[in-house]
């Protein structure tokens, strides 16, 4: 049994319906967030509520606030015994359920709220590192808006998987913009770059962890576009994100990246990322166990 947060209520899992006619599901209308948690601890929640609020905020969906999610992420972590482990919270809100118009409902109705914890599935091993796909993004104009709306990143993930990847490397206009789900990394000449933020890109909350173990460390970075014909020339690659944390890349299509093992740059921020999220260095208290 699994018990998830449904429209103010905890319930179990297979009891929670959605209407045909919400809009979550006619338009993809509303926002999401995916938050991880170490061994009961929320990592960088402030973070991630502030980016689920801006999202709201950006599609005008009221009636509900992000911050009410701190309380529900931590009661699904221990009504589902997931206090001491490595898990994610997932939360989801759309806009309500109104008969299919394009334009928005009365403002009256009620958003339609959904959140769930569930434990950790990793993909890909940072030991070995993964193999990326460069894919056209074929996005929509606010990419820093965490959507539901992720049907182009499906496709993008979905054509590296079939060509043998693991993940993609969205390319628009030549610049390779980030992954299907994380922010993207290069190492060039011992300095680190990513994609500034724009409405291109999420703001990725590992890559603004990333960026700041870098000037901490006193690695060189730069908030810089990656080109595609750069691509090759990349001493190191890696993803940064929720789930996939600090993780290698190590070959983009046939191409090898560097020695075709994790890079030394990656390492140390992979190592340091791990330092983070150690329980006993992380801001959020311990999660009381239901046992
Ligand atoms: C397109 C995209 N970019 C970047 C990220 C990484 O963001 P975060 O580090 O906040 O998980 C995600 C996460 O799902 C994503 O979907």
């Amino acid at each position: 049994v699994t018990t998830v947060f449904f429209n103010g209520q905890y319930i179990d899992r297979s009891e929670a319906h959605v209407s045909v006619d919400d809009r979550g599901f006619v338009f993809g209308d509303g926002v999401y967030e995916v938050i991880r948690s170490y061994g009961g601890h929320l990592f960088a929640l402030d973070e991630h509520l502030a980016r689920l609020s801006y999202g709201l905020r950006q599609l005008s969906i009221s009636g509900v606030n992000a911050e009410s999610f701190r309380d529900v992420a931590v009661k699904l972590l221990a009504a589902n015994a997931l206090s001491n482990a490595d898990a994610t919270v997932y939360i989801q809100v759309t806009r309500g359920v109104a008969p299919r118009r394009h334009w928005f409902p009365d403002l009256t109705t009620p958003p339609t709220t959904y959140a769930a914890a569930a434990r950790i599935i990793k993909r890909g091993d940072a030991g070995e590192g993964i193999t990326a796909i460069p894919v056209p993004d074929m996005r929509w104009a606010r990419c820093d808006i965490k959507s539901l709306n992720i049907l182009a990143n499906c496709l993008a993930m979905q054509r590296a998987r079939d060509e043998g990847g693991t993940d993609a490397i969205l390319i628009k206009d030549g610049v390779a913009l980030e992954g299907a789900a994380a922010s993207l990394f290069g190492v060039f000449d011992g300095h680190v770059r990513t994609a500034p933020l724009t409405n291109q890109i999420l703001p990725g909350i590992t890559r603004q962890v990333a960026l700041q173990l870098c000037r901490e460390a006193e690695i060189p970075v730069a908030e810089r576009v990656i080109f595609e014909h750069e691509l090759p020339l990349a001493d190191e690659l890696f993803l940064a994100g929720t789930t996939v944390e600090i993780m290698p890349i190590t070959q983009v299509g046939t191409h090898v990246v560097g020695r075709g093992q994790p890079g030394p740059v990656t390492q140390r921020l992979g190592a340091l990322f791990a330092g983070l999220t150690k329980p006993a260095s992380v801001d959020q208290p311990p999660v009381p166990s239901t046992r």
